[in-house]
C-alpha cells in the first residue's frame, strides 16, 4: 500500500543558480554578491570582500560548473524521475549591472536552453527571481535594497525574463527566504537577502526592516506584473520556516514564541495578505522607526498577493524565558532567549533535526493563509563518505528525508493541508549557502569537489538516488 500524494504532485529537487552555475564572469554575466563571499567552515562565517580580493578562494566561482553541464545532469534529473526542478535565474546574467538599458542576450539565451532541455526531459521549471544574488553593483552604487531605485530595477528584470519565458516557466516566486534577515544576527544574511551592509553607527534592525519592505513592495509589483503577463502563472513568495516552540509550558515562554515568531511571520503576512501587520506597525511606534512608504506603495501590497507559499524546512528552535538555560538572548521580549529542545538531535553544523516540526508548520501556514503551499527545501547537509567502488551510502540522509515525507504526508491526508509538491533541496551536491563548503553535502547525486576546489567534477550515484526514485514513482511512500 502506498500513502499517496495528490496526483500531479510536484516532486523534485532544487537549488539556486549562484551554488550551482560556476561560470561567473562568463558570456556577459556582471558580479553579484555571491561572488565576493569567500569560503567559510564549519562554524566559521563566509567574509564579504570589497570586490574581489587576489590570493582568496571564492567557491561560488566556479560552483560545479552546471552552467556547462547542465545537460547530462538534466538527464541524470530525468532518471532519478523528477518532476520539477527549482532553480534561480542569476540576475546579473541578464542585467549585468542591474541597472543596465538592455538585457544581456547570452545570459537570456542561457535560461532559454536550459529550461528548452528541462522541458523536453518532461520537468517543470520552478524559478526563484532572486537568489541570494543581487547584482553588485546594486550595492556599490546604490547601497541595496536600501534604497527605493532598487524596487524599479527589480521589476524590469522581472519583466523581462517573465516575458521572455512565459511559455516555459509557469512556476515563479520572488525572493528567496526573504526572511533570514529578519533575526538580523549574520551580516551574511543582510548582505544576501538585500545586498545591504550596516554601519556601526546605523539601528540595524530599522534598516532592515526598510529594505524588507522595499523587496516586498517590489515583489508585489512583480505578482501583478506577472499576471498581466501570463494569468496562468502561479506566483509565491519563498519563506524560511524554523518553527520557535516554547521552551516550557510557562505563559511566559509561550508568548515569547509567538512574537519572535511574529518576526518571521512579518514577511508572510503581507506577501499573503497584502498589508503591513498591525503587530508590527505597533512595534514600529514603539520603537519610534520612521519607515518610508507611499500610499501608492501599500496599494501595490494590497494588489499582488502571491498564489502560494513556497518555503524552506531544515529544522526547529525553543524560546525560553527561565533565566539560568544557556541560550542566544534575543531583544524583542524582555529577557527571553533560543535553547536547546533536549527532545531533538542535531545535524553535525547544529541544525535541530524535528520532521514533526514540518507538519506543525504546515498546519500552522495553512491555517494562518488558506494558500497552496509548496516545500521548495528541505533536506540533510552532511558529511558522505566516497567508498572505493565509487557508492556513497547516505542512509542518514534517506532516514531524514524519509521521517519529514511522512510528517508531509500526515499533514495532506489527515489534516487536510494543500500542498503543492515537494522539491528537496540540493539534489545535486552544491556549494553551501552559509558556510560556502562542499563537504556539507545535500545531494542524492555525489559530486567530486571538496572544500579547497579540488576535484575532477565528475557526477556519481548515492543510495538516496534510486531511494528517491521508489519514491517519485509510487507517488509517495510505501508501507
Ligand atoms: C537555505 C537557502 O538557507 O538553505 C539555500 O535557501 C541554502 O541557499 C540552504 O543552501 C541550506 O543552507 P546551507 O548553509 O547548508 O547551504
Amino acid at each position: 500500500m502506498t500513502k499517496e500524494f495528490p496526483k500531479n504532485f510536484l516532486w523534485g529537487g532544487a537549488v539556486a543558480a549562484h551554488q550551482i552555475e560556476g561560470a561567473y564572469d562568463a558570456d556577459g554575466r556582471g558580479l553579484s554578491c555571491a561572488d565576493v563571499m569567500t569560503a567559510g567552515s564549519n562554524g566559521v562565517e563566509r567574509e564579504i570582500t570589497d570586490g574581489i580580493v587576489s590570493g582568496k578562494y571564492y567557491p561560488n566561482h566556479e560552483a560545479i560548473d552546471f552552467y556547462h553541464h547542465y545537460k547530462e545532469d538534466i538527464k541524470l534529473f530525468q532518471e532519478l524521475g523528477l518532476k520539477a526542478f527549482r532553480t534561480s535565474i542569476s540576475w546579473s546574467r541578464i542585467f549585468p549591472n542591474g541597472d543596465d538599458e538592455l538585457p544581456n542576450e547570452a545570459g537570456l539565451q542561457f535560461y532559454d536552453a536550459l529550461f528548452d532541455e528541462l522541458l523536453a526531459n518532461g520537468i517543470e521549471p520552478v524559478i526563484t527571481l532572486s537568489h541570494f544574488e543581487i547584482p553588485y553593483h546594486l550595492y556599490t552604487e546604490y547601497g541595496g535594497f536600501r534604497n527605493k531605485k532598487l524596487i524599479d530595477f527589480f521589476v524590469k528584470y522581472a519583466k523581462t525574463v517573465m516575458t521572455r519565458y512565459q511559455h516555459k516557466v509557469k512556476y515563479w516566486m520572488t525572493f528567496n527566504e526573504i526572511n533570514n534577515q529578519a533575526d538580523g544576527q549574520s551580516a551574511l544574511h543582510v548582505w544576501t537577502n538585500s545586498a545591504v551592509k550596516i554601519a556601526d553607527d546605523e539601528n540595524k534592525e530599522e534598516v532592515v526592516f526598510q529594505a524588507a519592505l522595499n523587496e516586498l513592495i517590489a515583489s508585489a509589483k512583480v505578482v501583478k506584473l506577472g499576471h498581466e503577463i501570463n494569468p496562468d502563472f502561479q506566483i509565491g513568495c519563498m519563506m524560511a520556516y524554523v518553527p520557535i516552540y516554547a521552551y516550557s509550558c510557562s505563559p511566559l515562554d509561550a508568548m515569547a514564541a509567538v512574537k519572535v515568531m511574529e518576526r518571521r511571520y512579518f514577511y508572510s503576512d503581507i506577501h499573503a495578505r497584502g498589508h503591513i501587520p498591525r503587530y508590527t506597525l505597533k512595534y514600529w511606534e514603539k520603537q519610534g522607526y520612521q519607515m518610508d512608504y507611499s500610499a501608492d506603495e501599500l496599494q501595490a501590497l494590497a494588489d499582488g498577493t502571491v498564489d502560494y507559499i513556497g518555503f524552506s524546512y531544515y529544522m526547529s528552535n525553543a524560546e525560553t524565558t527561565i533565566a539560568e538555560l544557556d541560550g542566544q538572548m534575543i531583544s524583542d521580549f524582555p529577557n527571553a532567549k533560543m535553547t536547546k529542545n533536549p527532545y531533538i538531535k542535531a545535524s553535525d553544523w547544529g541544525w535541530q533535526i524535528d520532521p514533526v516540526g514540518l507538519r506543525y508548520v504546515l498546519n500552522a501556514v495553512y491555517e494562518r493563509y488558506e494558500k497552496p503551499l509548496f516545500i521548495v527545501e528541505n533536506g540533510f547537509g552532511a558529511y558522505d563518505k566516497k567508498e572505493a567502488d565509487g557508492s556513497v551510502h547516505d542512509d542518514y540522509r534517506i532516514d531524514y528525508l524519509r521521517a519529514h515525507i511522512e510528517q508531509m504526508e500526515k499533514a495532506v491526508n489527515e489534516d487536510g493541508v494543500e500542498l503543492m509538491g515537494y522539491t528537496p533541496w540540493g539534489v545535486i551536491d552544491i556549494v553551501s549557502f552559509g558556510s560556502g563548503e562542499m563537504e556539507k553535502r545535500y545531494g542524492m547525486i555525489y559530486v567530486d569537489k571538496d572544500n579547497q576546489g579540488n576535484g575532477t567534477l565528475a557526477r556519481s550515484k548515492k543510495d538516496s538516488f534510486a531511494w528517491y526514485h521508489d519514491i517519485i514513482d509510487h507517488n509517495g511512500l510505501e508501507e
